[in-house]
């Protein structure tokens, strides 16, 4: 009985997460809850500790993408951040990032900005003609959800770009 319950239960949840995954695929949507493999904060990062957006997304002045830190970046510090914390929460969750590069394991941060396939975006024509990084995400209000889950909308692009001359025609973001 209780064997095939436990079938029966591991099945529905087979199912709960392929049919996630499948959507998931379509759709190119993520829940703004997405749960990180770690509790990383940002305000704790960059809004208190003024740690500047590119010490961690160092690819956005240049990149097609901003790039996600690798664990090293994070280890820089951390190596000894956290370790003496009398915060049971601040030193497991900063002793995750501590393993990781001792495993020689990278963090496997869940994606949360999307624009579709069918969209050109990079962020350097951008950076190089004087938007920050905040003019476009930080969306989402309180700072806390600043940078979590978004997709832009097609009128948000466009409305930005005739405020600055910037290209309106299907091609310029449609390839
Ligand atoms: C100490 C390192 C660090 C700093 C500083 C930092 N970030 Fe991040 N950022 C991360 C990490 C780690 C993630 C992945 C986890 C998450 O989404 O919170 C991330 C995720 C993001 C995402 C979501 C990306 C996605 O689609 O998954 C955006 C957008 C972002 N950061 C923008 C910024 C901006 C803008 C700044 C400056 C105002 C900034 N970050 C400062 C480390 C940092
Ligand atoms: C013009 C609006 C805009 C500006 C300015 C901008 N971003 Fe983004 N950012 C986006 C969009 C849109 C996406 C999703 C892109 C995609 O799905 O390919 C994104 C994705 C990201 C991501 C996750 C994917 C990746 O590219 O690695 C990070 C991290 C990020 N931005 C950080 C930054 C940082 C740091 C700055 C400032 C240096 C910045 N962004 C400036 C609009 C912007
Ligand atoms: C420039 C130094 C620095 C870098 C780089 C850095 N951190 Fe931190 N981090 C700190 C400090 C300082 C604290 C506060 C520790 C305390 O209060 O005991 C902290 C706290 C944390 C915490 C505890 C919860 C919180 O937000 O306060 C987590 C989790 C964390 N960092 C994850 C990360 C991750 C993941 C990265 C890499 C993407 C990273 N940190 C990069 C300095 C840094
Ligand atoms: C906050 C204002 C702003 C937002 C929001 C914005 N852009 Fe831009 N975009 C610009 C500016 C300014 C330029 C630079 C134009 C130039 O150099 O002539 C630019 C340039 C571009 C370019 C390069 C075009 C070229 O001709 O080189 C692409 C592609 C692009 N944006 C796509 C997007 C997409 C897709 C979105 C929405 C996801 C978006 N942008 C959102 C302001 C913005
Ligand atoms: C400045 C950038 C930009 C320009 C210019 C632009 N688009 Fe888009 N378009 C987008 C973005 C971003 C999306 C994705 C919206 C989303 O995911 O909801 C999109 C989505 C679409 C879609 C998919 C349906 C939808 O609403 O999501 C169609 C069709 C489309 N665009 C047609 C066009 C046509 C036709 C033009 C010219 C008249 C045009 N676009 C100009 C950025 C742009």
């Amino acid at each position: 009985m209780r064997g095939n319950l436990t079938k029966a239960l591991l099945a529905v949840a087979v199912l709960v997460v392929v049919g996630v995954a499948g959507l998931y695929l379509l759709t190119g949507r993520s829940s703004a809850a997405a749960t990180q493999p770690i509790a990383f904060s940002h305000k704790n990062h960059n809004i208190t500790r003024q740690i500047a957006c590119e010490y961690c997304h160092t690819n956005a002045q240049v990149g097609y993408i901003a790039q996600i830190p690798p664990v090293e970046t994070c280890y820089g510090c951390h190596r000894t951040v956290g370790t003496a914390s009398t915060d049971p929460f601040i030193k497991s969750e900063t002793q995750k990032i501590r393993n990781a590069y001792e495993q020689n394991q990278p963090i496997l941060w869940n994606r949360l900005w999307f624009v579709p396939e069918h969209v050109v975006f990079a962020h350097q024509p951008h950076i190089t003609s004087g938007v920050q990084c905040l003019d476009c995400h930080a969306q989402n209000n309180p700072p806390e959800l600043w940078f979590q889950s978004y997709r832009p909308g097609m009128a948000w692009c466009i409305t930005c770009h005739a405020g600055h001359g910037a290209g309106t025609d299907c091609w310029t973001c449609h390839k």
